[in-house]
């Protein structure tokens, strides 16, 4: 491989990256998100929307910041340097900031799911009052969910640990296929409940009275939640891929897996949540609180319920684990940091700032750190970093560079196409979205 400089780690072929990168896109966001986003804003005019924005604006940045990476073979910060002298890496910066913000939060709702799993193995039983408060007493507990926040940051930094090649590709070729397994096994079992007709025209008939200005705006913050962008991830993945790979089929096959994942989630929990006649409108609390009440009275319920959780488990695990490994490549390639230097310094420093979240006492006046990481990530870093990311690749990347990149099939049309969506188009979305978001963080 002629690609490989210095100690930098490789992907050991095209599926290696693939699954790593759906690993990443493929997550909480998908599985506890997408479902109760959906539930909230009243179903398929949601989802519509959610899968036109995947398109405009998923896609085009997804292609983009996989070459960035790719081309450069280097950390988000490094990247950009080499392509373009000025402050421009500072673009690399925001990024590796907002994975170490992203998973310092990620990790204590994942830490939730670790202890649903084991909730769920000792059986939820009792009155449906005493279930939903597994939730509200978990939540409340800053020690419970430190624990638990300490447990997948082990999990996390171990595998990181590993390197590119035998921890995180070697995790992810473990963990992605059971998470398939399990999933379809469950949405299988799903379809044949009373509410599957329900559920089903629920997800894909969309009642177009529901769209709002905020539901359109939920449905593109989504998009790039769930598809990793924005913070320089798939930059991190990319430099780890050699020339021989073709990036448009690259993205379009880690997308489409990403939007089944989310749909499929979708065909899981509805057709239970209607099954029991039960609101979809819960909001975040709906797998934590709602679920396992459902669980307790379905026939089968307790494998259901184990299946469920270990799903959530291995899909948060594969999209903290590349979360840290932003920040890991960069100590690696910038700071010269062995990795084991660079993996321990980077778990330590986000598990540190966990606790922020994991203690709902902690205030800034009334919202929590919980909230403040939440809202600051997805609402402002995530998407002026897609912003400048679609610019940068737009206006700064050379034409000849973006022809090197792309297989010759791709064809001139479809780089003037791609071209003219992330001058234009992606970033005028996007642009939108950003205001319109600072905007109700602000009012
Ligand atoms: N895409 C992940 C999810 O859906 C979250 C994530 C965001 C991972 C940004 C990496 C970078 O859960």
């Amino acid at each position: 491989m002629a690609m490989i400089k210095g100690s930098r780690g490789h992907w050991s072929g095209k599926m290696g990256f693939i699954l790593a990168a759906a690993g990443s896109a493929i997550g909480l966001g998908n599985i506890w998100k997408f479902p109760y986003m959906t539930g909230v804003s009243g179903g398929g005019a949601f989802v519509l929307i959610y899968l036109v924005s995947i398109l405009i604006i998923g896609m085009p940045i997804m292609m983009a910041e996989i070459m960035i990476g790719r081309h450069t073979q280097k950390d988000p910060i490094g990247a950009f340097k080499s392509l373009k002298s000025g402050p421009y890496w500072l673009i690399g910066a925001m990024g590796i900031l907002t994975t170490i913000i992203i998973l310092s939060f990620y990790s204590v709702v994942a830490g939730w799911s670790i202890h649903f799993l084991y909730e769920a193995i000792f059986g939820f039983s009792g009155s449906d009052a005493s279930i939903q408060n597994i939730f509200s007493n978990l939540y409340a507990s800053g020690l419970k969910s430190s624990l638990w926040h300490t447990v997948f940051m082990l999990m996390v930094v171990g595998i990181v640990l590993g390197g590119v090649k035998n921890g995180i590709e070697k995790w992810n070729k473990i963990l992605m296929p059971s998470l398939f397994i399990i999933l379809i096994i469950l949405m299988i079992y799903s379809l044949t409940l009373d509410g599957a007709p329900k559920a089903l025209s629920f997800l894909f008939k969309p009642d177009f009275s529901k769209i709002t200005p905020q539901i359109v705006l939920d449905a593109l913050g989504q998009a790039f939640f769930t598809l990793s962008l924005g913070v320089c991830m798939m930059v991190t993945y990319g430099s780890y891929l050699n020339k021989d790979s073709n990036l448009p089929t690259a993205t379009l096959t880690i997308t489409a897996l990403d939007t089944m994942i989310a749909l499929i989630a979708g065909i899981v929990i509805f057709p239970i949540v209607f099954t029991f006649n039960v609101e979809p409108t819960q909001g975040p609390g709906l797998i934590f609180c709602t679920l396992p009440v459902l669980f307790a009275k379905m026939p089968g319920g307790y494998i259901i319920a184990i299946a469920f959780f270990t799903l959530l488990l291995f899909a948060a695990l594969t999209s903290g684990i590349s979360l840290l490994e932003v920040s890991v490549s960069y100590l690696i390639d910038e700071k010269k940091f062995s990795r084991k230097k660079a993996t321990l310094s980077a778990g330590i420093a986000v598990y540190i700032l966990g606790f922020l979240s994991a203690w709902p006492e902690i205030k800034i006046g009334k919202t929590t750190f919980f909230d403040i990481f939440d809202k600051l990530a997805t609402n402002i870093t995530m998407p002026l970093g897609g912003l400048l990311i679609t610019l940068f690749a737009g206006w700064f990347i050379s034409k000849q560079i973006k022809q090197d990149n792309l297989p010759k099939v791709f064809s001139s049309l479809g780089l003037d196409i791609w071209n003219f969506l992330i001058k234009y188009i992606t970033p005028a979305f996007v642009f939108i979205i950003f205001i319109a978001k600072l905007y109700e963080l602000i009012f």
